[in-house]
């Protein structure tokens, strides 16, 4: 069998991470180091999610976890062994191999007393727990999650935390969008933003799984790292807010010249009460810009991506936990902070790809739109991200006003480009380059890891189970990893737009 994810026989016999020590039984094992990140930032997020209910409700007698797709019971193990305040962890797998490693692990990591192995299918599980509800569901599966998502959303209790892992970013990212209409009800576009929208399209899944059963959904963390997204919702029950659902998730319309981006809920909440349709078509069969015609994808949620409040809770409660990846929690975390609460962004280097003009520093770019009184902020998906409140109209000024000080050779365009329709429209502002005092961001003032450093041999899909116990059947795994790498090459622009750092800004 020949794929990336080589099975590797390790020397050692355990694998050590944070608390947990994992038999590795000198069986051909997979294990991915860079999943790592995922797991520290799940317990440093249940950790502070325990805390906040605790000091909620005084009798808390410890919460209820369904690791419901466990393979080793790392998680599970880790979860016991470095967060107070658990009752019970249920750490369930459908592979009979998988079950047999889990129990093995909890006796060898001594946690007998908190997790409880379990050998069945997770839906039939999550099912079956419909009335007697998990406090916290985490779900980390190969690929997509969606056809958990019926189970889980009704088997967590009024309050509790879904933690969902999706690996498919392909599907998400706007490679095939009817694979994605057929995995997660939405059409995904392939856009600069991609990463920002697959966490956009699974919260609309979730939300609206959830609706269905009056429930309704708040993201309190929402990443995009590596080659998956990672989110964090709390779900509760109530008849009249999931109603909002409508309000909250909406259409997307792009570009297909300049790549303008237009979101459109798909419902209004009217301030006397009760909710008002949306009136079409919101943007003109031609772009403003340059003349194209649109895409039209979604739908996606369009409500915060993250709550703050609990961000910042987060980063506080980071000090007092030992994890290994804590320095780049810190750094993106910084990052989630100061993201504007606007759906999408741009990236610096693809605004100026679409003029043939040289790129300004981020600095720069950032400044103008400051000055001409608007915010910006990075978005933690991407390094060259240009997140902003400015009117898309305002965005191609600043972009007409540097091709001015920095002109391109208009001759060797055709005048029916996208480039020589956006030079020829006239700029609707005065656009000042000077220097913003706040166009250096806190988290890059202050040094932090913001955005992964370069690829390691680790990094990406193709690679990402350096080492895996072999739970699953040959052919199943040789298919997924086959599937991971078959966009590989199309997904390298987004390694390249990691060019901000070197960047004068
Ligand atoms: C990506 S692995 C989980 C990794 C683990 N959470 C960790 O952090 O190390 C996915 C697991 O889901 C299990 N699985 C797949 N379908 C399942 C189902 N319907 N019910 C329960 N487990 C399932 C597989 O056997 C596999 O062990
Ligand atoms: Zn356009």
């Amino acid at each position: 069998m020949e794929h990336c994810a080589k099975k590797v026989k390790l020397d050692s016999t355990s694998i050590k991470e944070g608390e947990a020590e994992i038999l590795v039984n000198n069986t051909n094992v997979f294990y991915n180091p860079v999943q790592e990140f995922n797991r520290d930032l799940s317990t440093a997020v249940l950790m502070t999610y325990i805390k906040n209910r605790s000091k909620e409700s005084q009798k808390e007698e410890g919460i209820t976890i369904l690791e419901a797709l466990s393979a080793t019971g790392l998680r599970s193990i880790r979860y016991a062994k470095e967060i107070q305040g658990i009752k019970q962890i249920v750490s369930n797998d459908i592979s009979a191999k998988a079950v047999e490693s889990i129990k093995r692990n909890i006796q060898h990591n001594g946690v007998e007393d908190i997790v409880k192995p379990s050998h069945e299918d997770a839906t039939l599980l999550m099912y079956q727990s419909r009335k007697d509800k998990f406090d916290v569901v985490d779900l980390d599966p190969y690929g997509c999650p969606t056809i958990f998502l019926d189970a889980a959303v009704q088997c967590v209790s009024d309050g509790g935390l879904l933690m969902i892992t999706a690996t498919d970013m392909a599907v998400l990212a706007g490679n095939s969008p009817e694979t994605c209409y057929l995995k997660y009800g939405a059409i995904s576009l392939k856009s600069k933003a991609c990463h920002e929208m697959a966490l956009r399209i699974l919260l609309q899944n979730i939300a609206s799984h959830a609706g269905r059963y009056g429930r309704y959904i708040v993201p309190m963390l929402s990443i995009s790292a590596d080659f998956y997204i990672r989110v964090f919702v709390k779900v509760f029950s109530s008849q009249i807010k999931c109603k909002e659902n409508a309000t909250k998730i909406g259409m997307v319309y792009q570009c297909t010249g300049c790549e303008s981006i237009s979101t459109q809920s798909l419902c209004y909440k009217k301030p006397s009460g009760g909710y008002k349709l949306t009136s079409l078509p919101y943007v003109d069969r031609l772009c403003k810009i340059c003349k194209h015609k649109h895409h039209e994808g979604g739908p996606i949620w369009l409500g915060p991506l993250h709550d703050q409040h609990f961000v910042s809770q987060l980063l506080c409660n980071l000090d007092e936990m030992k994890l290994v990846t804590s320095k780049r929690i810190e750094g993106v975390l910084n990052v989630v902070h100061e993201e504007l609460d606007v759906p999408l962004y741009y990236t610096l280097d693809r605004l100026m790809s679409t003029i043939k003009c040289i790129t300004p520093s981020m600095l720069i770019f950032r400044s103008a739109l400051l000055n001409a009184g608007y915010h910006v902020s990075y978005s933690h998906a991407c390094k060259i991200s240009i997140k902003t409140d400015a009117p898309n109209e305002v965005i191609w000024d600043i972009v007409r006003a540097w091709e001015k000080k920095n002109p391109i050779k208009r001759d060797k365009l055709p005048n029916d480009s996208s480039a020589i329709k956006i030079l020829d429209t006239p700029t609707t502002i005065d656009v000042s380059f000077d220097i913003h005092p706040l166009a250096n961001p806190v988290s890059r003032q202050n040094k932090l890891s913001r955005f992964q450093k370069n690829p390691t041999v680790n990094w990406g899909p193709g690679t990402r189970a350096k080492t895996r116990i072999d739970l699953e059947n040959e052919f199943e795994i040789s298919k997924k990893i086959k599937n991971q790498n078959k966009h590989s090459k199309k997904e390298k622009p987004q390694v390249t737009e990691n060019a901000e750092e070197t960047q004068p800004v």
